[in-house]
Order: C-alpha cells, then structure tokens, then sequence
C-alpha cells in the first residue's frame, strides 16, 4: 500500500538538541561543563528516556517537561552539579529554542509538495513542541502535531501510534515512522508503520524483536523512500 502520511519524532530526529548543549557548554559562563558536556548530555537523555518508560509502565503519567526536568537534576547531581541554578535554567530553555537539522525544512517541504501527509507523533508537552515548531520555523510544512499528552501515557505504547490513524485515516502500512531513537523505530515497526531509524551517530541496533527496515545517516532521503 503506498505511503499517504509521513511521522517524525521530534525530540533528536526533527529538533538538534545535542548542537544546543554543546552550544551552551561553549559559553565562558557554564564553563562547568565545557569538558564534561557530552556526558551531562548523554545521562540527561537517558534518564529522560528512563523516566519515561517506567512512568508509561506503572500507569505514573506526567508530562515531559516533569521527566525532562527530572532527567536533568539526576544528571547534574551526577557531575557535582547540583545548584548550579543558571546552568541547569540555561540548558532547561533549550528545549523551547531547538533548531531543526539543516535538511528538515527542504525535506518536509519535498513531501509536502508530493502531496503526504506530514505530522510530528512526539512525548513532548503540546507547550514545548509549539515552542520548537515556532523555534526551527517548519510549522508550515507540517499539517499537525501529535503530543501524547492526548492520551497520557509516552510511548511506545500503542495508543500513541494509533494518533496517526486517528488523525489522518489511514492505516499503519500507510504510514512512514521516523525515529532517531532505536526503540521508538522499533516498537513502531511492531505496530505495523513503515519505519526509518535515522541513526546519525553509528549507534548499533537496539535487540528488540522488531528491526526498522530502512537506516539511514539523516533524512535527505525520506521524499524518496516514502515515494517508493
Ligand atoms: C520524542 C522523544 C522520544 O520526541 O524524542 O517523542
């Protein structure tokens, strides 16, 4: 069945949040991280990402600017950090002033121009996506933004997916899925969309009984595998 609808996750696939921290570890005032940025970065998303599933796991819901924020002092505490109150408000306001990847508007205007469905399927707060959707300026090539927080759990759980179908009538096979994060394009190949993992940093393959069937470098290619 050909593809009528494109779905990006936001958060490391649309938005660069890695160019951010690295932007802020390079001004004099957070000179407390120049060095250990990268670590601070790596733990901050890893704990944002734990908090997440264990959150979806035992029916805890909150938003993802709770888990984002969580995620952050575990990772500061983790340097020493703690307290550090500028730093910690500085890299926090760096998720409502993310930039997209070079390729993303040309990419989402491609698709656009062949007449796909385009839409954001994201953990993000609806208050946070806007903020980056108005931040990168491709709020035009986009016909919607799905937050979870329309049914209150992250994903991957699969009520959240089933927001496309929802959304845009169409069925799972219709749909390509693209995801820089291993277990999303994971799960949601086990849900049934066509999926892209956008492996940007040579990462291996997360072991989960689903393997996106398409990887890809970043996503100047997308127009041409969702015309396929
Ligand atoms: C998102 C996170 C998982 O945007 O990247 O949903």
């Amino acid at each position: 069945m050909p593809i009528t609808t494109c779905v990006f996750d936001a958060y490391g696939t649309l938005f660069d949040v890695t160019a951010a921290a690295r932007e802020a570890a390079g001004q004099p005032e957070f000179d407390a991280i120049s060095e250990s940025w990268p670590q601070l970065a790596a733990n901050w998303r890893l704990k944002q990402l734990q908090y997440s599933w264990l959150r979806a796991i035992t029916g805890a819901h909150t938003d993802f600017w709770e888990v984002t924020q969580n995620g952050l002092d575990w990772a500061l505490e983790a340097q020493g950090l703690t307290g550090d109150t500028p730093l910690r408000k500085r890299l926090l306001d760096l998720y409502w002033e993310l930039q997209a990847y070079p390729e993303v508007p040309t990419m989402l205007q491609a698709l656009k121009d062949a007449g796909l469905n385009t839409a954001i399927l994201s953990n993000g707060s609806p208050a946070m996506l806007d903020g980056a959707v108005k931040s990168a300026g491709v709020g035009a090539v986009l016909d919607d933004v799905l937050s979870v927080e329309s049914v209150g759990i992250f994903k991957p759980d699969h009520s959240v997916y089933d927001l496309v179908g929802k959304r845009f009538g169409c069925t799972p096979s219709q749909v390509l899925f693209v995801s820089s994060n291993g277990w999303d394009a994971g799960a949601a190949t086990g849900y049934g969309f066509v999926t892209a993992w956008v492996n940007r940093v040579g990462e291996p393959m997360d072991r989960l009984p689903w393997t996106p069937p398409h990887v890809l470098s970043d996503l100047t290619t997308i127009p041409d595998l969702a015309a396929a």
